[in-house]
């Protein structure tokens, strides 16, 4: 399983900006690594955030039919960042299929409510690259809400029984601090299952201007999934070969995250 940051891959603080060129290494790094069985979920950076604030999307369905047009819009914002990454894994020869979880998801109160029925393990099966966004989906109690590709890529490594979980982000992997409001904040290498369930603790005071959590975001996702045996791997995904790196398994600067 591997996430590519909605940081990664557009200009975070430029609406509807994409970094096309990082789009582009990364479709020929992941092409390069060759790997068996590979499932993409990508972010939405300035694409959905911006709408997704606009039309409280994450809060859900307050009756005004505004707020259609607004789930309307930040889908329509994802599917375009999602082309721009498709066409890059196509140019690289990757079979990558995008599955739109607006179309086959349904969570309850922002949470995956049950096992994704697309066909994703026919397509894995028969060497297909499914590729995945955060989105805008229906939700049980809410109406409707916003998906993290954060909650996506490790629901779905587990309902896949991945081998293991490779999140690009902007940053050089799980820092002790923000490092981007601490200078002084210190890469971790290695952080165990314990480590992270405290950080989870220390961050939770903090507040976050991005609808899907930052950071806090992603360790909340990603403790099940450790907890359930699949390791995760955080890398800068924003530096040259990282990524190939960690698909390939070499040695590389970040994170691993493990039980
Ligand atoms: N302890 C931490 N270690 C690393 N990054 C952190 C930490 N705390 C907060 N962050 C912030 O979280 C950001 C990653 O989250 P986010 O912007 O949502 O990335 P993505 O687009 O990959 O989902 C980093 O750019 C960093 O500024
Ligand atoms: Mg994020």
């Amino acid at each position: 399983m591997l996430k590519v940051g909605g940081s990664v891959i557009t200009q975070k603080k430029k609406p509807f900006t994409a970094k096309l060129s990082t789009i582009e290494r990364i479709a020929a790094e992941i092409s390069g690594a060759r790997v068996e069985r590979l499932v993409i979920v990508h972010g939405g950076g300035s694409f959905g955030h911006p709408l997704a604030k606009q039309y409280s999307i994450k809060q859900g369905y307050s009756g005004k039919r505004d707020q259609l047009l607004g789930f309307s819009k930040t889908h329509e914002a994802m599917m375009t960042l999602n082309k721009l990454v498709l066409d890059a894994l196509i140019q690289n020869n990757i079979p990558a299929v995008t599955i739109s979880p607006s179309s086959c998801v349904v969570t309850k109160s922002g949470r995956i409510l049950t096992p994704i029925k697309a066909p994703l393990r026919e397509l894995i099966d028969k060497d297909f690259v499914p590729l995945l966004f955060g989105d805008a989906v229906v939700d049980a109690e809410l109406g409707f809400t916003i998906l993290s590709g954060d909650q996506l890529a490790a629901c779905l490594a587990e309902q896949l029984g991945a081998e293991r979980i490779v999140m690009g982000i902007d940053e050089d992997g799980l820092f002790d601090d923000d490092p981007k409001l601490s200078k002084s904040a210190r890469l971790l290498a290695e952080c165990t299952l314990h480590e992270l369930k405290e950080m989870r603790q220390r961050m939770k005071s903090d507040n976050s201007a991005d609808v899907t959590g930052g950071m806090l975001g992603k360790i909340v996702e990603l403790i099940p999934a450790i907890e359930r045996g699949i390791p995760a791997l955080i890398v800068n995904a924003a530096k040259p070969r990282n990524v190939y790196k960690a698909l390939k398994g070499e040695k590389v600067t970040g994170t691993i995250i493990q039980k």
